[in-house]
């Protein structure tokens, strides 16, 4: 038998990325790849690529260009771009760098196979359809191989908003939902395969619309997966946060006390400027809400610092909105521009005023996340250890509120969830004692 050739994918961007990464591996399986730690043993690389922020594509270039002595000592390599950046650029990047076999963008995964064909009788292969035919279902079923006890699962894709900054909707197309029935089967076969935690994902996850109940249709249908023990989603919009989903959020014991709700500013004339379609006061009546379903939950959020018109007064309203919210963990990021874009079009504001704005915005999320876990100290937690510990005997788990959490206990508890009383907060994680069944 001929040896199996040997695939290298280098992920970057969000957790969608990392899902379809373990897609593209399993649709390659299919044509005998197996995957692959080491670029310099691959006899294909690809880079699935993100758009989201400046320099996106200069940056594959780059990363493309520093990969080029591979390519000198194994002329039979294969590159690939995939992804947002392969979505946006399309046939350029190979026009921009021969070097590249293939570029595939991210509804077209399923077509791998065939490109692969083509690469390999060395014709070069674009394709950044948006197909009728749903990838999802021509990669049907996962790999029955033995994994660690998380796993992502994309159940939405695309983004309808459009808000004035963001490439999403330009590079994911228009909102699309996977039936339910498929996404619960596709969580069994997780299950089957050691999965004990899965996340939920979507450019808009709230918006799901592929169970009549919407995505606390689908938690509920998930709820009842045997051996299934957590279920997480991530991200939502504000405003598809409907009554179902937060009342989940207080009845359904698989789902965890944890919500990232991004928000991007405080101020109700960014918020328009952004096209965000939700003021800070009803984001601030949604948070109320959820709070009163789930006291305990840990909110997440993202923010932009230094959209074009944002004033000293709006960005004080970004932070007054921090300060009611408390906020257990936080993305902020400075304005990127992204061309084609509605704001990409206005006067842009000067980088040491961004700089200035990240820097305390970023002091205040800090200080509020250190706060949240602190509290912690002396608590109760139900820990799903994930891995080992660089000491003998420690694991490494998250606790429901998804922070680190490292415990001494016997490697019997990987895949298990355990309480866990946290005796010591530090910078990014917790530390506790097993408590005794
Ligand atoms: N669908 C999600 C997140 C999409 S991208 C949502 O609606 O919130 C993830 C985050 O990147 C965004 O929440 C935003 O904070 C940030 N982001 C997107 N475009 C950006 C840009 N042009 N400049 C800076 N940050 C951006
Ligand atoms: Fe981008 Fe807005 Fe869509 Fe999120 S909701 S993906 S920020 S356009
Ligand atoms: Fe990036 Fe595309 Fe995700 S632009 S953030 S990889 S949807």
């Amino acid at each position: 038998m001929s040896e199996p050739k040997k695939l290298f994918i280098k992920t970057y961007g969000c957790q969608m990325n990392v899902y379809d990464s373990e897609r593209m591996a399993e649709a390659l399986g299919g044509k005998g790849y197996v995957q692959t730690d080491a670029a310099d043993n691959a006899d294909m690389i690809l880079l699935n690529t993100c758009h989201i922020r400046e320099k996106a594509a200069e940056k594959v270039y780059h990363e493309l260009g520093r990969m080029k002595h591979l390519k000198v000592a194994n002329p039979d390599l294969k590159f690939g771009v995939a992804g947002c950046v392969a979505q946006a650029e399309g046939a350029e990047i190979i026009r921009r760098q021969p070097m590249v076999d293939l570029v595939v963008g991210p509804q077209s995964y399923h077509r791998l196979p065939a490109m692969d064909d083509a690469v390999q009788s060395g014709v070069r292969a674009v394709d950044t359809d948006f197909p009728d035919d749903d990838k999802f279902e021509t990669l049907k079923s996962r790999s029955k191989a033995k994994r660690g006890p998380t796993a992502f699962l994309t159940v939405q894709e695309g983004c309808d908003k459009f808000c004035a900054f963001c490439v999403v909707p330009y590079t994911r197309g228009a909102e699309v939902s996977r039936p339910a029935d498929r996404v619960v089967r596709e969580a069994q076969e997780l299950v089957a395969a050691g999965v004990r935690e899965i996340t939920l994902l979507g450019q808009n996850v709230n918006a799901y619309h592929g169970h009549e109940g919407g995505l606390a249709g689908l938690i509920w249908a998930l709820d009842k997966v045997d051996g299934l023990e957590r279920i997480r989603f991530t991200t939502s919009h504000p405003n598809d946060m409907d009554d179902a989903l937060i009342e989940a959020h207080g009845t359904c014991e698989k789902l965890m006390p944890y919500l990232h709700l991004p928000v991007q500013s405080g101020s109700d004339r960014i918020l328009k400027a952004m096209n965000r379609k939700h003021t800070a006061e009803s984001y601030l009546k949604v948070i109320e809400r959820i709070r009163e379903a789930r006291p305990d939950i840990l909110l997440s959020g993202d923010f932009i610092v230094g959209f074009p018109g944002e004033t000293d007064a709006d960005f004080e309203d970004t932070l007054a909105l921090i300060r009611e919210v408390r906020y257990g963990q936080a993305y902020s990021f400075k304005y990127s521009t992204r061309p084609g874009t509605p704001a990409a079009e206005k006067p842009q504001l000067p980088e040491d005023v961004m700089n200035v704005r990240l820097q305390q915005l970023q002091g205040l999320l800090t200080q509020q996340q250190r706060a949240i876990q602190e509290s912690m100290v002396g608590r109760e937690v139900q820990v799903l250890f994930e891995k080992s510990g660089r000491t003998d005997g420690q694991m490494i788990g998250k606790s429901g509120y998804l922070h680190a959490v490292y415990a001494d206990a016997p490697t019997d508890v990987l895949g298990q969830v355990k309480r866990v009383r946290i005796t010591h907060s530090s910078t990014n994680s917790l530390a506790g004692e097993l408590c005794k069944d």
